[in-house]
């Protein structure tokens, strides 16, 4: 009870920015990073996130919850918790794919998620980003995926690791480059895939370790451990 109330403190210290260190340790770190996280839907990734700063003290601000779509469930959610949240509507959008991640941008920026203070989290976000956006916020932008990079990139990963056959499949934290599902790998989890799987419990079984990977490579990034080298990270 006690640590729930102190991480909920925090938590709203945090939100409120009335701290920009936390303890000791992360004094060491300098200034608190920004998080910005893109949704489009049910948000349970982003969700767990949010809990995670707020209960294991991940040294960061949940800035702004971006949707590009008004029903997306995440919103309420990230309501509740006290996170701000944004829309950019990419339905009718007219302008090609930098036009509409300038937008997303300027609404991080406004947020705080900049270049130099901000982490950006792709939380089942249904668009490919532009290469611009990555190279502005260059190592900046990580992403879930529910299989084990590289194999079964793109959408329906569940569905394709069990057409193919594969005994086991997994989920992938990854930095975001210009490609779909290629930028270098922070995180992978295992899980073994039963005989008779479906789409959808073997989904299930992915998405609980997917809460468990996505928050810890945020306090990975947070806490500065992560260094990139060309297409390999190494956390210390
Ligand atoms: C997750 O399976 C994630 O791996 C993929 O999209 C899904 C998003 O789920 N990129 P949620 O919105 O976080 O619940």
């Amino acid at each position: 009870m006690m640590m729930y109330v102190q991480g909920f403190q925090l938590f709203n210290d945090l939100l409120h920015d009335k701290t920009t260190h936390i303890n000791c340790s992360s004094r060491k770190l300098g200034r608190l990073l920004s998080l910005g996280i893109l949704i489009s839907g049910r948000g349970s990734n982003m969700e767990s996130i949010l809990k995670a700063i707020k209960t294991r003290k991940i040294p960061i601000k949940p800035a702004v919850i971006i949707s590009n779509r008004p029903d997306a469930k995440g919103l309420q959610i990230a309501q509740k918790l006290g996170v701000s949240t944004e829309i950019v509507e990419s339905k009718g959008f007219k302008g090609d794919r930098w036009d509409y991640d300038q937008k997303i941008i300027k609404v991080l920026t406004k947020h705080g998620v900049t270049p130099r203070n901000g982490l950006v989290c792709l939380a089942g976000f249904m668009r490919i980003i532009s290469p611009e956006f990555v190279e502005k916020y260059k190592n900046r932008i990580i992403n879930i995926h529910p299989a084990l990079l590289p194999s079964f990139p793109g959408t329906d990963a569940q569905k394709q690791a069990i057409e193919y056959g594969s005994k086991y499949t997994g989920c992938t934290v990854h930095f975001v480059d210009s490609g779909v599902d290629t930028g270098p790998i922070i995180l992978q989890e295992i899980v073994k895939v039963r005989d008779d799987d479906t789409e959808e419990i073997l989904s299930k079984r992915i998405l609980a370790k997917e809460h468990k990977i996505y928050p810890e490579a945020v306090r990975l990034f947070a806490e500065k451990r992560i260094k990139v080298y060309g297409r390999k990270t190494v956390i210390n």
